[in-house]
């Protein structure tokens, strides 16, 4: 199923990311910590925690929500899949969780409009170097309808590039029964930088009137990267203080090849952009 932006993964796939376990413990811890500190910081008040693209299991906070006093937690779950939200009312009275939820409904989280103002925003739509799914979307859309306080989850998601010699870079594979890391985990990139990074702080443009969320300037290519020719893209997650994600401890911070120093023109410059229309993607150009 394609969303406005971005791939909307089958209730099946996003069962299966439960299995990305690193990931999945990671967010827990993170989202557990995350929520004490509002519970701490908002004496009385009611804590309204948005999780948008939630799946059949909504696994990233399902399995903490009977650890958490009940009386201050509205919980809203959405998705743009109907199968995984009938699957997840069904857990949801399975293990008697009713008391924290809010809703449970149907709802694009690109243009979703929440009623009040929200204390946590926590969504995984994201793959590799932010392609394929909405990640980036869905938090410009969701990121000015959290309260200044608010708890943005993950907290930063930072994109970097680096050159590297992509056959080597380490890549893990999470599908059932395939468990494995393929490539040299201790392979290191040639002149890495940050290149744009999805935070509570980051501006967004509501006017926007493109798709081309990040576009680089004209980046000289001095060095002939002999031994490392493949422009390459890496993620760091940090989902909560010091809960984070390194390069292929998930399929999220999987190392992404996006071009070739071999095909450098006359000038030797690239320009990268990274695109969020249809299924999110990045473009370079040589000159
Ligand atoms: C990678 S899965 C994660 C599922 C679950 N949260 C987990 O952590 O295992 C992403 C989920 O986001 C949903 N999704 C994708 N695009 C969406 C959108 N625009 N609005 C709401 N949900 C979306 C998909 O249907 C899918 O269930």
């Amino acid at each position: 199923m394609k969303a406005s932006h971005g791939l909307a993964i089958s209730e099946k796939h996003a069962a299966e990311c439960i299995l990305d376990y690193k990931r999945t413990h990671s967010f827990i811890k993170g989202i557990y910590k995350a929520i004490g500190k509002l519970l701490n910081n908002k004496s009385e008040e009611p804590i309204r925690i948005l999780y948008a693209g939630c799946g059949p299991y909504a696994p990233l906070l399902l399995p903490i929500l009977n650890l958490l006093e009940n009386d201050r937690l509205y919980v809203t779950f959405i998705d743009v899949n109907e199968d995984s939200l009938a699957v997840l009312r069904k857990v949801v009275a399975k293990l008697n969780l009713e008391k924290y939820v809010e809703s449970i409904k149907y709802a694009d989280a690109i243009t979703y409009k929440h009623p009040d103002k929200l204390d946590m925003i926590c969504s995984e739509t994201m793959f590799s170097a932010l392609t394929r799914e909405p990640q980036v979307s869905i938090t410009e859309n969701l990121l000015p309808q959290l309260a200044p306080h608010g708890i943005l989850i993950p907290e930063e998601i930072k994109i970097n590039l680096g050159f590297s010699r992509f056959v080597d870079e380490p890549i893990v594979d999470t599908r059932p029964k395939n468990y494995h890391i393929k490539g040299d985990i201790t392979k290191t990139p040639e002149d890495v930088r940050t290149l744009f990074a999805i935070h509570k702080n980051m501006s967004v443009n509501s006017q926007k009137m493109n798709d081309v969320f990040f576009e680089s300037d004209w980046l000289s290519i001095e060095k002939p990267y002999d031994e490392n020719p493949d422009i390459c893209i890496y993620t760091e997650l940090k989902v909560f203080g010091e809960e984070s994600l390194e390069k292929a401890e998930t399929t999220l911070t999987n190392p992404f090849c996006v071009g070739s120093i071999r095909k450098l023109k006359e000038e030797r410059t690239i320009k990268l952009k990274y695109i969020t229309a249809g299924m999110p993607y990045w473009q370079v150009d040589y000159k």
